[in-house]
């Protein structure tokens, strides 16, 4: 396959689930969050970054989403339950997204602004998640703090997460098992 640097960086990026806890440069950081700020929007002002760097108030957001997330049903029980369990996958960093729930398809928006993120953070050699997982922790019955102490703006909604560090080693796979979806192809007359 000929590809250009562009669409090999989106081809191969793949959500990593286990981070060093070393830190990544101010510089890196700040061109993922440009990418984020630079995707499509509808409106002004309709989405918000929060990055937190504090590893302890993210150990304490994984254990708010954990509570959370386990009074949803059984099955999130079974796997947030499990021993040690860190939807958080160690990073040293996670960027909450939020929406301005004034705004149409503010979700949409924030998604758009993700997926910039996660590409900018593959062309930087970063590994990354979106964890929508962090986001039980604005359900639970701490959700009004953890707003006030990340300073989420009056009525955005905190949509999901972006987990940025660099990965224990490096992503291997024996085959691609991510799904594809199915594409129709209309054919001209
Ligand atoms: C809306 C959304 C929410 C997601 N939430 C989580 C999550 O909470 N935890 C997680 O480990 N991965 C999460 N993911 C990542 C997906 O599991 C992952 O993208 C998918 O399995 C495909 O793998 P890939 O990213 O390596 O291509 C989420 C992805 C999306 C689009």
């Amino acid at each position: 396959m000929s590809q250009n640097q562009t669409i090999e960086t989106i081809l191969n990026r793949r959500s990593i689930r286990s981070y060093k806890p070393d830190p990544i440069s101010e510089s890196d950081l700040n061109t993922i969050i440009e990418a984020g700020q630079r995707a499509p929007y509808v409106w002004e002002d309709c989405r918000h970054f929060t990055v937190v760097k504090d590893r302890d108030l993210i150990s304490r957001l994984n254990a708010a989403a954990i509570k959370a997330g386990s009074a949803i049903n059984k099955e999130m029980r079974e796997i947030f339950q499990q021993p040690g369990f860190d939807g958080t996958y160690g990073a040293p960093c996670i960027i909450i997204v939020s929406g301005n729930e004034a705004a149409l398809q503010h979700e949409a928006i924030c998604g758009a602004s993700i997926e910039n993120m996660l590409i900018a953070a593959k062309a930087l050699g970063l590994g990354s998640c979106w964890v929508y997982f962090v986001i039980f922790a604005f359900h639970g019955e701490d959700a009004a703090s953890f707003k006030e102490e990340l300073q989420i703006p009056e009525g955005f909604k905190p949509c999901a997460g972006v987990l940025l560090g660099y990965e224990t080693e490096p992503f291997t796979e024996e085959e691609d098992v991510r799904w594809k979806n199915g594409v129709t192809f209309i054919k001209g007359k």
